[in-house]
């Protein structure tokens, strides 16, 4: 199946990514007015380029309302995730949308209160930054040599490179944070 996109739609997607739009379409059969996707992958490759939808690449317009998105307090799709059988986050997201796929935002209730429950995840290559908005937490992260641990306060926040393994635990009953994982174009 091949696809045929507006030229102006992938410059303006380009451009909001502070990526010129010759490099964006490198490799890609275009001209001033259209691009030529052969088949579905070259959609997903220049999808992916572009941190966008394909879908948004085709239609070429976002889920923004004049620019923005709400999303109620109980309206952001919710998961609650175990580890060693044990509920261990329930995972909230805030507001998403296809104008920024490149941000995941999320209320994160922390349920493992337990040294011996603590699993650390494999990492992401997502940046992440941490906010405590209720309690108190303890943060494990494996440095490659290690692990090493630190405690934070409502208020406090932190900033976790991609790829640390890396878990949260509450230390003041049920704990509460934010997480913003963002990827931003190389
Ligand atoms: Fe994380």
């Amino acid at each position: 199946m091949s696809f045929e996109i507006s030229f102006h739609n992938v410059r303006r997607i380009a451009e909001s990514r502070k990526m010129l739009v010759a490099e964006a379409l490198d490799g890609f059969d275009s001209d001033s007015d259209v691009v030529r996707l052969a088949h579905a992958e070259d959609l997903r490759a220049l999808a992916t380029r572009l941190l966008v939808s394909p879908s948004e690449l085709l239609l070429g317009q976002d889920d923004l309302d004049d620019g923005i998105k709400v999303c109620r307090r109980e309206q952001g799709f919710s998961r609650a995730q175990q580890r060693k059988g044990k509920l261990y986050y329930t995972y909230q997201h805030l507001a998403t949308t296809s104008a920024a796929p490149e941000l995941m935002a999320l209320r994160v209730t922390v349920h493992c209160n337990d040294e011996e429950d603590v699993v650390l995840n494999a990492g992401h290559d997502s940046k992440e930054l941490v906010y405590v908005t209720v309690g108190g937490i303890r943060m494990h992260w494996d440095t490659g040599s290690g692990v090493r641990e630190v405690d934070l306060g409502q208020g406090d926040s932190v900033y976790l490179a991609p790829g640390i393994p890396h878990s949260f635990r509450s230390i003041e009953g049920e704990s509460e944070l934010l997480a913003f994982n963002y990827r931003l174009p190389a």
